[in-house]
């Protein structure tokens, strides 16, 4: 850059900062004025998205402008939610697959919330940054690797931010740990695990009252999820849901700032789980007893970093199980392990060679952000982390400011999807991980949670 071109940009900064007023290298005007409304577009309001759009009509800073579904009854949920909430009805579309795109001309609308199924995630991620809107999408953001770059070429080329609503992120366990990492007290960071173990063998019934029970259906058929994502396990086999597991250590060891991953190998197990409870609760004569799955029950996934650290991720959902994400963060001053609620910290712990019960080291090094939110977040969803993630999207979009998780997060930790794919169908070869961030990740600083307010 010339020096007149430098000095013109220092001047424009220093302008813009007098007006509280800011400029990122996209271009995009980011302004700090915390006191105006963000006004919400939904886009998918199943039943994740209702969820969100609860949180969002108990804040007095969100204004809902729009929702937008394809099924009649999800709309008359999130209608009934509204009328709770005492809010004014929002515009409601139901205008058929492509419907949000109405939704997306309105110019009121600063930001959208994205809960649909994963097919369409990076889709209208990138109709949503054409329209300038931020985006805050429900896991993940692409479901090929050629997906997650277009998401990124979006983000860059409109500057709009993009964040993956990732709630694991900020689990109150996990920013614990977190704040420990920061502080030294595991030493330096050699190995973290994480992963997605939840048996959802049992999908969800569509008998028009209860949404909720134990059923053998998916497909048309079924109800919520049940409708689309056990058709992944049928032609799929990789690790389908990485982001719960990878995205909270990634932000403990710096990925994307000052580190990032290098390469991953995955591999599979035999496919015995869905097949065998189709079985136990339908009889062998039901029509999905002949259903042949190719998602192996228990994937495992290796990735390697730029700064020598492993990560280890497991996939396990289709296996009688309790749920349990297998945390553990560990350091050349010690461990951290979600499964025994455990710590061991060499020369610090009471007994050498035995496990503290972690949660005395969790209440001492609670995170600032929860010691000032716990109250607002409890009774929210997961254990309080759904408004966490709300927040933090709120607070940026009411700023203008970048989201504290951005369009590098998203997609490196939804990649991981179709690279573990490659690598299993490859028979377990090595597979190179992209840099998104084409070298920036060597500059880029981790504030993640850093500062006092989201
Ligand atoms: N972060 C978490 O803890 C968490 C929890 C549950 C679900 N999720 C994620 O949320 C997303 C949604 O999951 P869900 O459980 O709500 O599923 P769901 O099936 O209940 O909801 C999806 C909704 O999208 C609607 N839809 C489909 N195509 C559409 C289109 N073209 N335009 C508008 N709406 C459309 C469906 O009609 C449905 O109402 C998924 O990505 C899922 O993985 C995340």
């Amino acid at each position: 850059m010339s020096s007149t071109t430098s000095r013109r940009g220092f001047v424009k900064s220093a302008a813009l900062a007098g007006l509280g007023l800011s400029i990122l290298p996209s271009g995009i005007v980011f302004s700090k004025n915390k006191d105006r409304k963000a006004r919400l577009g939904f886009i998918g309001v199943g039943l994740r998205g209702q969820h969100h759009l609860q949180l969002a009509l108990q804040r007095d800073d969100v204004e809902v402008l729009a929702i937008c579904d394809v099924q009649q009854r999800m709309i008359d949920m999130s209608k009934d939610l509204i009328k709770k909430s005492g809010k004014r009805m929002p515009l409601v579309i139901m205008e058929g697959p492509y419907g949000y795109r109405r939704l997306l001309e309105n110019k009121d609308i600063d930001a959208v919330i994205i809960s649909t199924p994963w097919k369409w995630h990076a889709e209208m991620c990138i109709d949503s940054m054409n329209a300038k809107k931020y985006v805050g999408c429900e896991v993940m953001v692409g479901t090929t690797v050629e997906e997650c770059w277009q998401v990124v070429h979006a983000a860059e080329r409109t500057g709009m931010p993009l964040m993956m609503l990732e709630n694991v992120c900020y689990r109150r366990d996990v920013m614990a740990v977190l704040n420990m990492v920061r502080q030294n007290l595991f030493g330096e960071i050699v190995h973290v695990q994480g992963g997605y173990q939840h048996d959802l063998r049992e999908v969800k019934f569509n008998d028009g009252k209860q949404p909720y029970g134990g059923g053998v259906e998916f497909g048309e058929g079924a109800f919520s999820e049940a409708q689309w994502r056990t058709q992944h396990s049928v032609h799929r086999d990789g690790d389908l849901y990485p982001t719960h597991g990878i995205g909270p250590v990634a932000m403990m060891i710096d990925i994307n700032r000052g580190n990032r991953f290098t390469e991953l190998v995955s591999y599979s197990s035999k496919a015995r789980g869905l097949h065998d409870f189709i079985v136990k609760r339908g009889g062998e004569n039901h029509p999905n007893a002949k259903v042949k799955f190719k998602l192996g029950d228990v994937v495992t996934t290796m990735l390697k970093c730029a700064n020598g650290e492993t990560a280890l991720l497991q996939h396990d959902t289709n296996l009688p199980r309790p749920y349990s994400l297998g945390f553990r963060v560990q350091g050349t001053e010690g461990l951290w392990m979600d499964i025994n609620n455990g710590i061991y910290l060499e020369g610090k712990s009471k007994k050498p060679h035995e496990w503290d019960n972690a949660q005395e080291w969790l209440d001492k090094y609670d995170h600032p952000l929860w010691k000032k939110y716990g109250n607002d977040a409890s009774g929210a969803g997961h254990g309080g982390m759904d408004w966490f993630v709300m927040h933090a999207f709120v607070e940026a979009v009411k700023r203008k400011i970048p989201t504290p998780q951005d369009v590098y997060d998203a997609v490196t930790w939804s990649v991981i999807t179709p690279l573990s794919e490659s690598s299993i169908h490859l028979g377990g070869e090595t597979v190179e991980f992209p840099d998104f961030t084409q070298g920036k990740w060597m500059h880029r600083k981790n504030e993640f949670a850093l500062n006092d307010d989201y």
